[in-house]
């Protein structure tokens, strides 16, 4: 089942609302990152950017054929090898990964899900003891040019209560301002698996 308004604009105009590259060195992502497993890669805004800083291999998650062709003919014609895309209804069927492995996982602009515990549950699954679930979000404020409808879009607060009940650790300095529109947080899944 795909997430509520979770359709895209076209590509140039959503690329225009990020820097890729900014908010993953932000994240501290780089060739320490071994594997990464991102939740709705859509055009791939984030993960040629993130092949290119890691040290393994980015598992790029969509339900959107289109999205999975696109992602996988920019690697190909950037010469990137170290991204596997694949068609899947993460929300049915989960991610389809092992468990604890990941050195860290994306939920970027999605996390308006209806059961957005279950999403960050599937991220505490895959990820290594101390591994790290990165989220990306649109500011709560109605002057944003795009983003779900106010009234099913996740403030910070509630990001950060869904990621403690999922089993996740927050400490208050990761939360960040990623100017202009969006909003990060970085969640760490505890040595011991509390669930
Ligand atoms: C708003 S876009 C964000 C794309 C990307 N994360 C970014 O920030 O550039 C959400 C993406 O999640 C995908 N998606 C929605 N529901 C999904 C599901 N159940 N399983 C896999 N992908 C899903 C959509 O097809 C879309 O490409």
């Amino acid at each position: 089942m795909k997430v509520r308004e979770s359709g895209m604009p076209d590509e140039a105009l959503w690329s225009s609302f990020f820097d890729p590259e900014r908010i993953l060195r932000a994240f501290s992502i780089d060739k320490n990152t071994k594997d990464v497993v991102e939740f709705g890669c859509g055009y791939g805004t984030f993960t040629l950017v993130t092949a290119l800083l890691i040290s393994g291999i980015v598992f790029a998650i969509d339900i959107e054929p289109a999205m999975i062709a696109t992602v996988r003919e920019k690697c190909d014609r950037e010469g990137i090898s170290n991204v596997l895309a694949e068609e899947l209804d993460f929300v049915a069927k989960g991610t389809g990964l092992p468990g604890d492995f990941a050195d860290a996982a994306f939920l970027f602009n999605i996390l308006h899900h209806e059961q957005p515990v279950s999403l960050m549950t599937e991220a505490l699954r895959v990820l290594r003891p101390e591994g790290r679930l990165m989220v990306i979000h649109w500011n709560h404020n109605p002057d944003t040019p795009r983003g779900p409808a106010l009234e099913i879009r996740p403030r910070p607060d509630q990001c950060i209560e869904w990621g403690r009940v999922a089993g996740f650790v927050f400490s208050p300095d990761d939360l960040l301002d990623l100017k202009p529109y969006h909003y990060g947080l970085i969640f760490r899944k505890p040595q011991e698996n509390r669930s």
